[in-house]
């Protein structure tokens, strides 16, 4: 029999709703113009990320999934892990290839997946308990910021946090928020970080202005998501979408830039932004890292780097640490 998995849920759609009025007022009311990357996912958000995961310029998923694939026996077997709780769960795909090997060895007793989206908690975590009947799953939906404490707590748990994710952060909310994870782990959890890796600059920009057009849709997307959730009037086709590497911080700046003068009313918060030709708004950072950059970030945070796994062409990092001095 497949246990009915168990979601707590620490986020209401009101919740959501209240922090959108809340970034928006106050990243587009003040200079430079901004836009948290979490307003990209909505369903067609999520659907246009899926779809950039598959474009050939978009390199890092599949570079994530080649190392996962290459050391998830490895991981598994290192950390001795009983407990695998996912951050930002996504479709989780990846996940199962770190959960085959716990469950083939028997060690597997325990799922949690955590996201800001029920809806995503929801599906994850009731495919999970069909995929793997004899783990307890536990979905938590939370944002990072603030219900990081609610993650089920015991056992050995192996915390996982792919993708890349960690690089819409810039370096002090990192450090934040890997201090954060840090005081709540126990000596005997581990964890694993995938991080993409500084390169040409041509190649990171291609990634994130792909020939088809998928990236630039996505970035749009957001306009999509405030013209309805906001009742706001942007006319998406009057923005540019922009990809810089940015050689000083290291990260990837991802812009939307009016082509000409706007006037945009965002009818739910009683606002008029008036754009000038070319000024723009930055949409998300994706923070590009090298090896050493990751192991003093997981050190500054009380964590110690054991291993450091790369896909062949040395493209994307994955670190596992653990607490220091366990
Ligand atoms: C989901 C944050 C890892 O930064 O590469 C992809 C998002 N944005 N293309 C990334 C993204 C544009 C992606 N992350």
């Amino acid at each position: 029999m497949t246990p009915s998995p168990h979601v707590e849920v620490h986020l209401t759609p009101e919740d959501l709703a209240r922090a959108l009025r809340a970034d928006v007022r106050a990243g587009l009311g003040s200079r430079p113009r901004e836009l948290p990357p979490k307003w990209f996912y909505d369903e067609r958000g999520c659907a246009l990320f899926e779809e950039i995961t598959r474009q050939p310029e978009y390199y890092p998923t599949r570079r994530e999934r080649e190392i996962l694939a290459r050391e998830a026996g490895h991981i598994a077997g290192l950390t001795g892990a009983d407990t695998l709780v996912e951050l930002g769960s996504g479709t989780s795909e990846k996940t199962r290839l770190l959960l085959d090997p716990m469950a083939g060895a028997g060690q597997l007793e325990r799922i949690a997946v955590f996201d800001v989206s029920e809806p995503t908690i929801r599906v994850a975590t009731a495919a999970l308990a069909v995929e793997y009947p004899d783990a307890e799953v536990h979905g938590v939906v939370g944002d990072f910021e603030r219900h990081l404490h609610h993650l089920p707590a015991g056992g050995r748990r192996l915390l996982v946090f792919l993708g890349g994710t960690i690089g819409n952060l810039g370096p002090l909310e990192r450090k934040w928020f890997l201090g954060e994870l840090a005081s709540g782990m126990a000596p005997r959890d581990a964890l694993l970080v995938g991080t993409d890796l500084v390169k040409d600059p041509v190649r990171l920009e291609a990634a994130y202005d792909d020939a088809a057009g998928v990236t630039a849709a996505f970035n749009r997307n957001v306009l999509v998501v405030l013209n309805r959730e906001l009742d706001a009037d942007f006319d998406v086709e009057q923005f540019a979408h922009e990809a810089r590497f940015d050689r000083d911080n290291e990260w990837m700046e991802i812009r939307l830039r009016a082509v000409a003068p706007q006037v945009v009313h965002i009818a739910a918060l009683g606002m008029t932004l008036e754009l000038e030709a070319g000024e723009s708004v930055r949409t998300e950072i994706s923070a590009k890292f090298r090896r050493p950059v990751v192991e003093a970030e997981l050190a500054a945070a009380g964590l110690e780097l054991v291993r450091w796994w790369t896909d062949a062409a040395g493209d994307y990092g994955v670190s596992l640490s653990v607490p220091a001095g366990r």
